[in-house]
């Protein structure tokens, strides 16, 4: 019965090369050598012309119902290869789960800080981050050459700006306060939230761009104890316990007199520990009361008003705040950092 088997052995065959086909491809392949319309099996089928018509009859309809099995498994298999291309889409399969996303420590901590901010009644500014030498500066009573521009490691800008404006990355938000006070008179309460630029060496506590909050608050007779208080509200409300500070001189150009402020060691409350060095106070800000000069350089009326400035590293109070020991953790771009948060 060479017919019988031909079919037979063309079934198998079929079977054994459509388990191996897993792609779209080839199963088009396979489609095409066997039951095309010039396939194995049309092939075959030209043959029964030599046979009775007895056997036409049998092996006919042998034929088709190969033809037909073979349909069967290749719509099977075609619907579960990927990108079959029948449409078929199993609605029972279990989805792919998506991770979510996750705010920056950064955003969580600005987002809170500027709440408290606000509602003590400051306002919230940004500004440029490129600025000039002048409003970086000089404006802030420290002129091309004064020793304390050691202090800050510049990015200079070779372009220059109407036409001989000197361009730095501003070292610090403090440069934004001259170009607000052009701008604005007293009473002012202000805060400036923004990122700085320093040409660093990088370690566990310094980076070459990080933010800054900047703040001042102008008025005909604001005082020392208006900045302290102040600072010790504001603080305690960023880290949800009752803060103590405590000033010790420090120098700034731009203001006199000038203080640096320590606030009680939050780890050990003020026992002594690693943190802050058995000392229970820990090193935080810049503050003092603004300079004659820099009223000057705003056209302030001289002697007319008071105010004080401070200037505290944003990425050092979300890190004391978050515990997170090194700042270069912010910009690694590590998801596991972030989703801890
Ligand atoms: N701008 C200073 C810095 O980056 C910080 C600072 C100190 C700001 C004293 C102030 C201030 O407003 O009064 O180092």
């Amino acid at each position: 019965m060479p017919f019988e088997d031909d079919i037979k052995s063309l079934l198998k065959d079929f079977n054994t090369e459509l388990q191996k086909s897993g792609t779209k491809e080839s199963l088009e392949n396979l489609k095409n050598t066997y039951l095309g319309r010039k396939g194995k099996l049309s092939g075959l089928l030209g043959t029964l012309k030599d046979f009775s018509k007895d056997e036409k009859a049998r092996y006919g309809k042998l034929a088709n119902e190969v033809k037909a099995e073979m349909a069967k498994e290749f719509l099977e298999k075609q619907q579960h290869t990927a990108g079959g291309g029948s449409g078929f889409f199993d609605v029972t399969e279990p989805g792919k789960s998506q991770k979510l996303g996750h705010l920056h420590p950064y955003t969580k901590m600005r987002e809170e800080v500027n709440h408290i901010l606000y509602s003590m009644g400051f306002q919230i500014l940004d500004g440029e981050e490129i600025t000039s030498d002048y409003y970086c500066f000089e404006s802030l009573n420290i002129p091309k050459g004064h020793p304390a521009r050691d202090a800050w490691d510049t990015f200079y800008i070779e372009q220059k700006r109407n036409k001989n404006e000197e361009l730095v990355l501003r070292t610090h938000t403090s440069s934004m306060q001259v170009a607000i006070m052009e701008n604005q008179k007293p009473p002012l309460q202000t805060v400036v939230l923004g990122k700085c630029y320093r040409n660093e060496a990088t370690d566990a506590s310094h980076e070459h761009s990080f933010y800054q909050i900047e703040g001042f608050v102008v008025d005909e007779t604001i005082s020392v104890a208006n900045m302290v208080s102040t600072l010790k509200q504001l603080l305690s409300a960023v880290f949800k316990e009752d803060v103590n500070v405590r000033l010790r001189p420090g120098f700034f150009p731009f203001v006199e007199p000038g203080y640096e402020m320590d606030m009680s060691c939050l780890n050990c409350k003020g026992e002594g520990c690693k943190v802050c060095k058995q000392s229970g106070w820990v090193e935080l800000l810049g503050c003092g009361m603004i300079h004659p000069n820099v009223f000057k350089c705003a056209g302030y009326e001289p002697g007319k008003y008071t105010g004080y400035a401070f200037g505290v590293g944003f990425d050092r109070l979300t890190m004391m705040r978050y515990k997170i020991p090194d700042i270069r953790l912010f910009n690694s771009g590590d998801l596991r950092f972030i989703h801890q948060f």
